[in-house]
């Protein structure tokens, strides 16, 4: 079934790009295309200037291609073993270097390294599904909805991180139910509605755009009431 429709999006090195849009609008969707685990029927995807549009996820992997995907995923294993899952050799660095780095990026993964993924709190699970993905050393990094169903204030210690792994040059594409949150951190916002693009650009340009409102609080009118 074709899902999305002539979507066109570009992300440079350390930006932050959201992705917004209601339930079924193609986000997940779109993530799964970049990353190689839903197929494009037809347009293109540029990594790094290469077409690598009908590439494998873990050929996508190893060009620096990082998914942390919808609802976590984490395995039944330790936290440790979470991220062996993730590591790609010879994209520069070691499994202990990388694995130091999520460590010193979530210090509570390192205490719990030897307990259970699937036992550890929505927020600590995030952790470790961000941990794996990052054990790829990715270039480009796809969230999708790393906030849903945490407690604000983890929302924001992992929002802290994503910021620090933008400002270290890693691109991020992130997909976020929040609006409000993804304008504060997003540098462009690209809304779906039913699998097409209905608008985008800078954030702070977006958020007063009166789609935005169209999109997500049909009936609600200027005052906020419905
Ligand atoms: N494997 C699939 N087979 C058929 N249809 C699918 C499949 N996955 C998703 N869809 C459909 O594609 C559309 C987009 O779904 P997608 O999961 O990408 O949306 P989303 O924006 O991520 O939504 P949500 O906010 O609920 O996560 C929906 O209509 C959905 O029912
Ligand atoms: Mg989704």
């Amino acid at each position: 079934m074709k899902v999305l429709h002539g979507i066109s999006l570009k992300v440079m090195p350390g930006e932050i790009v959201c992705l917004i849009g209601p339930n079924g609008a193609g986000k997940t969707t779109l993530l799964r295309t970049i990353s190689g685990l839903n197929r494009a029927t037809s347009g293109t995807i540029r990594f790094k200037g290469e077409d690598v549009v009908g590439l494998k996820p873990h050929q996508m992997v190893r060009r620096g291609v990082g998914h942390c995907p919808e609802g976590r995923r984490v395995f039944q294993l330790s936290v440790e073993e979470n991220l062996v899952t993730g590591y790609i050799a010879g994209r520069g660095k070691s499994f202990a270097e990388l694995r130091d780095q999520v460590y010193r990026l979530f210090p509570i993964l390192g205490e719990r390294r030897h307990q259970s993924a699937g036992r550890l709190s929505g927020g600590q699970q995030q952790m470790v599904a961000i941990g794996r993905a990052l054990m790829g050393s990715p270039e480009l990094l796809l969230l999708d909805e790393p906030s849903l169903g945490l407690a604000p204030i983890i929302i924001h210690q992992i929002f802290e991180i994503v910021l620090k792994l933008a400002e270290s040059g890693v691109s991020i594409i992130l997909v976020e139910q929040n609006i409000d949150l993804s304008f504060e951190v997003a540098d462009f916002v690209y809304a779906l509605e039913h699998g097409a693009l209905q608008c985008s650009g800078p954030a702070a340009k977006i958020a007063a755009d009166p789609r935005i409102k169209d999109i997500y609080l049909p009936g609600l009118d200027s005052h906020g009431a419905q």
